[in-house]
């Protein structure tokens, strides 16, 4: 049976785009993109769903008194969907364990650094790379990896390097970032994912062979 994946999203989407595209492709094997939720209805990513003929939602953290209320509204739709994996591509709100505890192992998400480096509470957008720079590392890169209670901290799946240059920018190492790591990385490990060929063992992830 093919898995079922929901997309998560809050903003312009290009990781979304990436998997759309390599569906379209027949790259993401034994998987569907059956749903895309975004955390307001601005985002364009919800755009980009509908063009591709993707189911969108809505669940917004301001139509709930907490985040817990808001997790759990989420993974009742999760449930009722009928979601396998769900993928979390540039999802601002913050989850709390009903989430993980719902999906473990379930959830992937993507970061545009080399975890350990440049992860956890305040690495987002920018920042990652605004710090990357500061420090003056020479590589970065992106991760994807399973998501668990600790912020950034769950299991790696696959990462890829790319080299800082001399005059680069936080928007401009972004942008290489996405182009050359993470929009190649997400859909294989989604589809990594959805022909059951990653094995969690503690924090490593092994990757069978087809
Ligand atoms: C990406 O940089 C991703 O690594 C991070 O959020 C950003 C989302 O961008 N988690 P987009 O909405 O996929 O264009």
């Amino acid at each position: 049976m093919a898995k079922n994946i929901a997309v998560l999203v809050s903003g312009g989407g290009t990781n979304l785009q990436a998997l759309i595209d390599a569906q379209a492709r027949g790259e993401i094997v034994n998987g569907q993109i059956s749903a895309v939720i975004a955390s307001t209805p601005e985002a364009y990513a919800l755009e980009r769903a509908a063009k591709a003929g993707i189911s969108g939602y809505v669940v917004a953290r301001k139509d709930y008194p907490s985040s817990q209320a808001m997790t759990v509204a989420l993974v009742d739709k999760l449930h009722e969907l009928n979601i396998d994996l769900v993928v979390l591509a540039g999802f601002m709100t913050i989850l709390t364990g009903e989430m993980v505890q719902a999906y473990p192992n379930a959830i992937l998400n993507i970061h545009p650094a080399l975890i350990p480096s440049f992860a956890g509470p305040g690495c987002y957008g920018l920042h990652v790379h605004e710090k990357a720079l500061a420090y003056g590392v020479k590589l970065s890169g992106a991760t994807v990896h399973f998501v668990s209670e600790e912020c950034d901290g769950g299991p790696i799946v696959l990462q890829k390097a790319v080299d800082v240059l001399p005059d680069d920018t936080p928007e401009v190492l972004q942008r290489r970032i996405m182009e050359q790591c993470e929009w190649k990385l997400l859909p294989q490990a989604v589809s990594l994912f959805c022909q059951d060929r990653l094995k969690v063992e503690g924090r490593v992830v092994r990757i069978l062979p087809e």
